[in-house]
């Protein structure tokens, strides 16, 4: 029999747990935002005690006494700051502007994760695009939102899929017709024979804060927000 014996948390994670109203909670996701923000934060005086990549943990102190981290899934963060449950976070602002954040200020372009929003698809040897040419397109993706929205701007009506991941593959398959995507270096697209189709958006990582916060919290938020700035240059 399997015994699970529960390990104390220090103290420094310990004191960031439950109620923190009188600090701020950033929320930030890992990967490439973590990666490219925390050089950011630093200048703000702001680094983890803890490599979330080597934790379970969810919460994170930090060296700045009112200051803590969550670390959620990219397309969460807008939903944790749009509801008061975190302060800032940094999102890209191709998932911006897929929730449609209404109780968020975008204050800073953090000028990181740079890439475009694009549609793609298959060409043929020629470098043809192969699309059908009647009928409603299929277009494959996780934008929903904003893929129905580019359509309806340019006035065509398509039928939108939604996937979670691997967007690349679904033209490969027959799940529609085009797939919208980020695209940086465009290699993901090669390796699956797809090619760039048309830009509907250059994207960049963008901090965003939460109305209510930005009043109520002003005194630990200028002076972070102004370093955070300062780094971004
Ligand atoms: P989730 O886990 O919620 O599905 P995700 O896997 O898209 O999110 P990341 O891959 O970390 O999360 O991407 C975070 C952000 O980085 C994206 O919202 C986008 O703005 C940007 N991004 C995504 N792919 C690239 C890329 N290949 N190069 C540069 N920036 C990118
Ligand atoms: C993103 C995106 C593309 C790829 C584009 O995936 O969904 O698949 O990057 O980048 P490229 O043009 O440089 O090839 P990511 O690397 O974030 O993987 P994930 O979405 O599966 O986490």
């Amino acid at each position: 029999m399997s015994s699970v014996n529960p390990t104390p948390l220090d103290a420094a994670s310990a004191a960031v747990m439950g109620n923190f109203d009188h600090g701020l909670t950033l929320a930030l996701s890992k990967g490439r935002i973590l990666e490219e923000t925390l050089p950011l934060l630093k200048n703000a005086g702001i680094e983890l005690l803890e490599n979330p990549d080597k934790s379970r943990k969810l919460i994170f102190p930090t060296t700045h006494p009112l200051v803590r981290i969550l670390i959620l899934r990219a397309s969460d963060v807008p939903a944790y700051v749009e509801n008061g449950a975190a302060d800032i976070g940094v999102a890209g602002k191709d998932v911006l502007m897929e929730y449609g954040a209404q109780n968020v200020y975008e204050l800073i372009d953090l000028k990181i994760a740079n890439c475009r929003l694009m549609t793609a698809g298959r060409v043929d040897s020629a470098g043809n695009r192969q699309v059908p040419t009647a009928g409603r397109l299929k277009i494959a993706t996780k934008y929903i939102n904003l893929t129905r929205q580019y359509y309806a701007s340019r006035g065509e009506q398509v039928d939108v899929i939604k996937l979670y991941g691997s967007m690349e593959l679904a033209p490969l398959v027959g799940l529609g017709d085009l797939i919208v995507d980020v695209v940086d270096t465009g290699n993901t697209l090669r390796a699956n024979g797809l090619a760039p189709f048309d830009l509907i958006a250059t994207i960049s990582s963008r901090l965003i804060v939460n109305k209510a916060s930005y009043k109520r919290k002003q005194a630990v938020l200028s002076p972070i927000l102004a370093d955070i700035e300062a780094a971004v240059g």
